[in-house]
């Protein structure tokens, strides 16, 4: 699945040369999307006609905003929430382009995804599968660390994410996909690896429900909401660090 990212062409970038927080802005022209549109996840559409310059400047001033589509045809402008993975749901629009902005410490030429919200940057790793010891030795090895998801805001976006990345693909129960988040309740006491306290969860109704499941994965049944886990079962893997 991660084949996907590496189709990605070179950087065809409006740069931005604003100070400011935003100065760092560019933004990488995915070309599997050459000729498609996406109508979910949206932020914004700017109004009026706007060139692709102003394009990429309105998503670079609004910090939610991850990727966007540029409609040549109506010279339209759409945000988006999430930079997808996907194509199987674009449908055919002559003329448009879509960009993933990112920044110096956030690549997406190598798979990285900035949320700019919270000054973090993932990397998915679904062909991959890791007990909990075994996953957060697997992001320390790449100079990263397994997620963490201290807030909703955080979670929500992950979330969106993933839905976009499975959607209309069905796999067996068994197979559901699951991604290990960093707390563990080895203790008796969720906790996230730097030892403090779990504060924000999000387990449904019923969950958790087991003594002897010390881990917490966001399970794809659930539609990514968390679920208690053994830690020697095997998960996907996301990846995280913030900006140095
Ligand atoms: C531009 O085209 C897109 C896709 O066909 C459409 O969704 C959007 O409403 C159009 N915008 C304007 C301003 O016409
Ligand atoms: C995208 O969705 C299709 C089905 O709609 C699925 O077969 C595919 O595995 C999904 N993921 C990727 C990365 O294409
Ligand atoms: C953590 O472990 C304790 C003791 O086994 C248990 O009572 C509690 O429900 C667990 N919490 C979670 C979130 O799994």
């Amino acid at each position: 699945m991660l084949s996907l990212f590496l189709i990605v062409a070179v950087a065809a970038s409006p740069l931005v040369s604003s100070s400011g927080n935003y100065r760092q802005g560019r933004a990488l022209r995915l070309h599997v999307y050459d000729d498609k549109n996406i109508n979910t996840n949206n932020l914004d559409i700017a109004d009026g006609p706007k060139t692709l310059t102003a394009c990429h400047l309105h998503c670079v001033e609004n910090e939610k905003c991850v990727s966007y589509f540029y409609l040549s045809h109506n010279l339209t402008c759409r945000l988006h929430s999430i930079a997808f993975q996907n194509t199987s749901h674009a449908v055919d629009l002559a003329g448009s382009a879509y960009y993933q902005i990112y920044e110096d410490w956030c690549l997406p030429s190598d798979g990285h995804i900035l949320y700019r919200p919270q000054r973090v940057c993932y990397k998915f790793y679904t062909n991959l599968k890791y007990n909990y010891n075994d996953a957060m030795a697997f992001c320390q090895g790449k100079s990263e660390e397994l997620l963490t998801v201290r807030n909703a805001d955080k979670h929500g976006q992950i979330i969106e994410f993933l839905k976009d990345f499975y959607k209309g693909y069905h796999v067996p129960f068994s197979e559901f996909s699951k991604f290990f988040i960093s707390a563990n309740n080895n203790t008796g006491e969720l906790l996230w690896p730097d030892n403090t306290p779990v504060v924000y969860t999000d387990f449904p109704p019923g969950e958790p429900s087991h003594e002897n499941e010390n881990c917490v994965t966001l399970l794809h049944l659930f539609w990514f909401r968390w679920n208690d886990a053994p830690c020697d079962s095997l998960s996907d893997i996301i990846c995280e660090h913030y900006e140095p």
